[in-house]
């Protein structure tokens, strides 16, 4: 596996590697990353290979608090994406992303960053730095694939819509949400859950299963609210919307979703609703 740490390296690594399947993370890797890696390296197989992006992204951050603090655990990054097959790492310095003095384009933002009232509304900025660095990052990187996890569903569908419009040749393939035994969604934040909170937290993942199985969307809200109240959690939101607009119901598919804090880690999850029968 080759280590890419600037984009002279890249460069010269780019023209031999057929077509790129890339894996877009901010490290702190776990057994969910592993997983899309994973799919990554079996998409490449025969036809390129599977590059991982290592980066964390300074301006999708808007409380600096949480950017200190994003944990960096690259030697384990390394070893997690060399056992899962990638083919090649990419962990460029921030002043090679955003040189200095030299203003990086933000894209122009499609409606679902900035109309659902959800990260949206809860994160300002953020999806302005998540288009800014995943555009830098295709220009880049060039892939003809790029794998993104369904935990983050706004994301997933801002990027969509983004690519669709500013880099159509690269195609963005989702990746379900991977979950540890009990439900929890994997998150790089999880290991700053303490045991108590990491208990309730599993409230997040139970409300989404009950939801589920409600007759409409007014009840699996309820359900929702009542199923974190009882952990003590005050969500963020919890609400059904369109799975794709993330505005409110219309006639496609609707996806469930939920953002809370637990102390002060802030998870978010989200399922199909109503659940497959
Ligand atoms: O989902 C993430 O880890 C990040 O938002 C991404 C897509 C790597 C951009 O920094």
């Amino acid at each position: 596996m080759e280590i890419l740490d600037n984009i002279a390296a890249l460069n010269r690594f780019r023209p031999g590697a057929g077509e790129i399947v890339l894996i877009p993370t901010m490290g702190a890797l776990h057994a969910g990353h592993e997983a899309l890696i994973r799919r990554g390296a079996r998409l490449a197989a025969g036809r390129g290979t599977c590059v991982v992006w290592i980066f964390v992204n300074p301006t999708q951050f808007n409380d600096p608090a949480d950017f200190a603090r994003y944990p960096k655990t690259l030697d384990a990054d390394l070893a997690v994406c060399r056992s899962a097959g990638a083919g090649a790492v990419f962990v460029p310095s921030k002043d090679e992303i955003y040189p200095p003095g030299i203003s990086v384009p933000v894209p122009d933002l499609p409606r679902v960053a900035t109309e659902p009232g959800l990260e949206d509304a809860m994160r300002p900025g953020h999806f302005a730095g998540v288009c800014q660095v995943v555009l830098r990052f295709f220009e880049l990187v060039k892939p003809k694939v790029a794998v993104f996890g369904e935990k983050d569903w706004q994301q997933l569908q801002v990027i969509r819509a983004m690519a669709k419009h500013a880099t159509p040749q690269v195609e963005i393939s989702p990746f379900p949400t991977v979950r540890e035994s009990d439900g929890l969604a994997m998150s790089s934040r999880n290991r700053f859950l303490s045991a108590e909170e990491r208990t309730r937290a599993l409230a997040i993942s139970r409300a989404l299963t009950r939801a589920g199985e409600a007759g409409s969307q007014r009840e699996a809200e309820a359900i929702m609210a009542t199923v974190l109240g009882e952990s003590g959690i005050q969500p963020e939101y919890a609400v059904v919307r369109d799975a794709e607009t993330l505005q409110e119901v219309g006639a496609g598919a609707r996806r469930a979703l939920i953002a809370a804090k637990v102390g002060s880690v802030r998870l978010i999850d989200n399922q199909q609703w109503p659940k497959r029968r």
